[in-house]
């Protein structure tokens, strides 16, 4: 129940923060930015795919190829159907074992030193952080041998909310997952154009693309490098276009978003668009497909996005923003990060799978980064 207190394991997993020790202000959106460090080119060096029973396995089972849309779709489709994922805390096991399987394969991109490690989402939380207005956030953040590895930190309440979401919120996040279902199909398309799904059992509207299982994902491993600090970041990737080359060249993110009626629906849209930018550019993501959708699920128009290009959409604009802003941002965190956690030493930690009770890191230290908008970001050493 709700109001039970924590118990022992509960509170071992939340350990009480010590005092800040140091602190990053957040970046002036006034001054004229810095000269932005390089972002190099995102290349693959593994895929991976979770299956419906949520086993992580190095196939590309879960990979699916972008199909064409049928008129008008409807989002709600097979709704009690969804077979749900529940929020659990976001871990790094699965790209941890994702990058020793390709080191063991001795991948030659990773022969030079690697200096940080994580989910796409939290390297788009942090590169964002300069245009958030609202939500802050924490990370748990480690140093072994050199590499900095990051975690999201969420609290009990936010775990949560995560999982209780509003029965509209709910219904909303299907959205994103329906349009998935209508947009994919499981062969890749052999011609240029790629084709409405045939609907497989009786009753399927047409262009369906089954029943959405989000356990399911397919991911890619990509190394890159953002100023001095080598990158690897791992990520779900919703489709590619045509066949699959294991480049990030065919690949295509999907995304829902409310019909624009006006100027206000517009700004929001194009604020909406960093986050967009960012996740798909940090795995190289070249194309970004946008359904866009009445409140009820349907979906009217769909629009195609080159990445690289949005920057210029917004640029100039009172609510635009630049991602040159992000870059040296995010380098400025990670050489704040490099001074200021020390690194430990791999020997004697164990990784010992996907169950976080028994995943335990005895040698290293854990530091605790929090991010609240508008002030900047905290680093402190967890207890
Ligand atoms: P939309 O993005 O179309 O809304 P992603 O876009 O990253 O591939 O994620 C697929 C879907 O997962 C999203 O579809 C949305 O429904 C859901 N989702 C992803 N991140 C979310 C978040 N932070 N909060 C709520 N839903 C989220
Ligand atoms: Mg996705
Ligand atoms: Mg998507």
């Amino acid at each position: 129940g709700d109001d039970t207190p924590p118990t022992s394991k509960q509170r071992r997993r939340s350990p009480t923060p010590l005092p800040p020790v140091h602190a990053l202000p957040y970046p002036s959106l006034s001054a004229a930015p810095t000269s932005p460090p390089a972002f190099q080119q995102p290349t693959q060096i593994i895929s991976f795919s979770y299956t419906p029973a949520r086993k992580l396995e190095f196939t590309n089972s879960a990979l699916r190829f972008l199909a064409a849309l049928p008129p008008r779709p409807q989002l709600s489709y097979a709704y009690e159907r969804w077979q749900r994922r529940p929020e659990t805390r976001p871990r790094i096991d699965g790209l941890l074992r994702a990058l020793s399987t390709a080191r063991a394969k001795n991948h030659p991109s990773l022969a030079n030193g690697v200096g940080a490690v994580g989910w796409r989402g939290v390297l788009t939380r942090i590169m964002t952080a300069p245009y958030e207005e609202r939500d802050g956030w924490d990370m748990n953040v480690m140093c072994v041998d050199g590499v900095l590895y990051f975690e999201e930190h969420l609290d009990e309440a936010k775990l949560r909310a995560k999982n209780d979401l509003a029965p509209r919120q709910r219904l909303n996040t299907y959205y994103g997952y329906a349009f998935e279902s209508y947009c994919t199909s499981e062969k890749p398309s052999t011609s240029n154009v790629p084709c409405v799904n045939v609907p497989q059992a009786p009753g399927d509207p047409p262009g369906w693309g089954g029943d959405v299982d989000t356990n399911v994902q397919w991911c890619s491993v990509v190394r890159t490098k953002l100023g001095d600090t080598r990158l690897v970041i791992g990520g779900e990737v919703d489709c590619v276009r045509g066949t699959y080359t294991s480049k990030t060249d065919t690949f295509v993110e999907l995304k829902t978003s409310l019909v624009i009626r006006g100027a206000q629906d517009e700004m929001r849209f194009e604020k909406k668009l960093l986050k967009f930018y960012m996740q798909s550019f940090l795995l190289g993501v070249p194309e970004i497909l946008v359904g866009f959708r009445t409140p009820s699920g349907e979906i009217t128009t769909t629009q195609t996005f080159k990445t690289v290009e949005l920057p210029r959409l917004v640029r100039g604009k009172a609510h635009g923003w630049d991602p040159r802003r992000c870059f040296a941002w995010g380098n400025e965190l990670l050489e704040f990060l490099k001074k200021n956690v020390p690194s430990s030493s791999a020997v004697g930690i164990e990784l010992q799978g996907e169950d976080e009770d028994k995943t335990r890191h005895p040698n290293a230290q854990v530091w605790r980064l929090t991010f609240s908008s508008g002030v900047g970001v905290e680093l402190r050493q967890l207890d």
